[in-house]
C-alpha cells in the first residue's frame, strides 16, 4: 500500500441528524505498534451510533467530546479481514476472517480501520458471513444484565426484539436461566426461535400483571420503569434497563438503593470488551447465538439507516454492507 492510497469513510464534525454524516475520500490509517489493519466488510447502524451521533444524553460528551466529537467516524460493530499488521502482532496473520466491536474510537463506518490487536476483535467462527457477524454491540450491552444471572434463576426481559433484547434472549438461555419475553405481535415468532420460554404479547396483555415473580428483570427497550415492574420482582430481585428511565429515575433508584446497601435498580455498563467478544465466538460456534438481521444498506446509503434505526422499530440489527 502507498502513501497516496486513499478509503471511503463516513464523517461527521458536528453532533446532530444523520445528515450531519457524508461520505468523504480520507487517507487509508496505518497500523502502529500492537495493531491490526481491518479490510471492513460489514459494519452495523446501532442506537450507540445513533446515540453518539445526536450527543445524546447530554452527560456522553464528557467521553466522546464536549463541544465536537472526538472521533469523525462512528461505527461500533465490525467484521472483514486482516489487511495489514503492526510491529509486534502475532494473534492475527494476513487474511484472517475477523469480528469484534470498537466500544472506545469506533472507525467502522469506513472501508478499513486500524485497531489493537489485544482488543475485542476475534476470528469469525465457523462459515458465517461478514454480514452474519456484525453482531457485537447489542450482545456485548446484554451481557452487562445476563451476566447477573445463574442457572435455573427466572427473568422477564422486555422488548426482546431489538439488538440487546434479542441477544439478552440467547445469553440468558446459554447460562440456563428460564427466559419470559416481551414482545409485539409482530415479534411472537421471534421470540420463540430465539428460545424463550413464555413468551408474553404487550399488545395483548399487560405484562405487569401477569402474576409471577422474577429474579431479574430487564427493560431493554427503555420503555417500562421500576415501579411498573416492582410487583414482577423477587423479594432480592433486580431490576436492570437499558436507559436512565423516566425522570433519570433508574439512575436515582440505583444510587438510593446502593445507599441502602441494596442492588435493586441497576443500568449495568458491560465490561472486558475482549473477553466478551471471545465469548460470543465461542457461543457462535457452539451453535448457541446467531444475530437477528432487519435489514441492510450500502455504505452509500447510511443515513438512510440512521433514519431508520432511530425510528427505534427494528427487529434486531441493521447492517450496513461495505464492498
Ligand atoms: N445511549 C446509548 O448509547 C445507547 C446505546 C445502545 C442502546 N441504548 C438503548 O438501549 C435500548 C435498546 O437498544 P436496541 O438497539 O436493542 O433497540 P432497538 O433495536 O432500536 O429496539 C427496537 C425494538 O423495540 C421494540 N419496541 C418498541 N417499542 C416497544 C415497547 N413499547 N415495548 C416493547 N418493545 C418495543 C420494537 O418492536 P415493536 O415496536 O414492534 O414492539 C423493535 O423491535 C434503546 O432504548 C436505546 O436507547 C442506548
Amino acid at each position: 500500500m502507498t502513501d497516496a492510497a486513499m478509503m471511503k469513510a463516513v464523517v461527521f464534525h458536528r453532533y446532530g441528524p444523520p445528515e450531519r454524516l457524508s461520505l468523504r475520500e480520507v487517507p487509508v490509517p496505518r497500523p502502529v505498534q500492537g495493531e491490526i489493519l481491518v479490510r471492513i466488510r460489514a459494519t452495523t447502524v446501532n442506537r450507540t451510533d445513533t446515540a453518539t451521533l445526536r450527543a445524546h444524553p447530554f452527560f456522553a460528551r464528557a467521553m466522546t467530546g464536549l463541544l465536537r466529537p472526538k472521533m469523525q467516524t462512528l461505527g461500533m460493530d465490525f467484521a472483514g479481514i486482516v489487511d495489514g499488521l503492526g510491529v509486534g502482532v502475532t494473534a492475527f496473520q494476513l487474511g484472517d476472517r475477523i469480528f469484534g466491536i470498537s466500544p472506545d474510537v469506533f472507525g467502522a463506518h469506513a472501508e478499513y480501520v486500524c485497531l489493537s490487536a489485544d482488543g475485542p476483535v476475534a476470528r469469525i467462527p465457523g462459515d458465517f458471513r461478514f454480514d452474519e457477524a456484525v453482531v457485537g454491540e447489542g450482545a456485548w450491552y446484554a451481557s452487562s444484565t445476563t451476566g447477573l444471572l445463574s442457572e435455573g434463576q427466572r427473568c422477564l426481559i422486555y422488548g426482546a426484539s431489538g439488538a440487546i433484547g434479542t441477544a439478552a434472549v440467547q445469553l440468558a438461555k446459554s447460562r440456563g436461566a428460564e427466559v419470559t419475553a416481551v414482545v409485539g405481535q409482530r415479534h411472537l415468532a421471534l421470540a420463540e426461535r430465539l428460545g424463550a420460554d413464555k413468551i408474553i404479547n404487550y399488545e395483548d396483555e399487560n405484562f405487569t400483571e401477569i402474576g409471577e415473580t422474577f429474579d431479574l428483570v430487564f427493560d431493554a427497550v427503555g420503555k417500562t420503569s421500576w415501579f411498573a415492574c416492582r410487583k414482577l420482582l423477587k423479594p432480592n430481585g433486580i431490576f436492570t434497563a437499558t436507559d436512565l428511565g423516566p425522570y433519570w429515575s433508574n439512575i436515582l433508584l440505583g444510587m438510593w438503593f446502593g445507599i441502602t446497601s441494596s442492588r435493586r435498580v441497576r443500568v449495568p455498563y458491560p465490561e472486558d470488551p475482549p473477553g466478551f467478544v471471545r465469548h460470543l465466538a465461542n457461543l457462535m460456534a457452539e451453535g448457541r447465538f446467531r444475530g437477528v438481521f432487519d435489514r441492510s444498506y450500502p455504505l452509500e446509503n447510511i443515513v438512510e439507516a440512521f433514519r431508520y434505526v432511530e425510528t427505534g422499530q427494528k427487529t434486531g440489527i441493521v447492517v450496513i454492507n461495505v464492498q
